[in-house]
């Protein structure tokens, strides 16, 4: 292992939201509330005080290839992709994942879940 990799990362956990809206009727994680899980999530962070440096950061992306799984969201230094439904999703992720480091076995996405 190099020292590099031994080094923490400035976040404890950073999640990163798809938002991103196709026009051309294809899927795309916009089209299943995407933006108000990211905004619920980014809402619950900073409210329960766990946003900030060695903590959590919320952060929306673009397209992450993993549409045909949408909506999807993805937790660093893991990298562990989850497909969430609704804000009792988000909840799951935050409680168990994002503050004690316990994956969300049943929201996984599959690992040959692509485009
Ligand atoms: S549109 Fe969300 S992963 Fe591609």
């Amino acid at each position: 292992m190099t020292a590099r990799a031994q080094t923490p990362g400035y976040y404890a956990h950073h999640i990163f939201f798809c938002l991103n809206e196709r026009q051309n009727g294809e899927q795309s994680c916009a089209q299943f509330n995407a933006q108000a899980g990211f905004e619920h999530c980014k809402m619950r962070v900073k409210k329960e005080g766990l946003a900030g440096q060695g903590k959590v950061r919320v952060n929306k992306a673009g397209c992450l290839d993993r549409c045909a799984g949408g909506p999807v969201a993805v937790v660093y230094p893991e990298g562990v992709w989850y497909s969430y439904v609704d804000t009792a999703d988000i909840d799951e992720i935050i409680d168990s994942h994002l503050k004690n480091g316990q994956v969300v076995e049943r929201l996984v996405l599959a690992p040959d879940v692509g485009r």
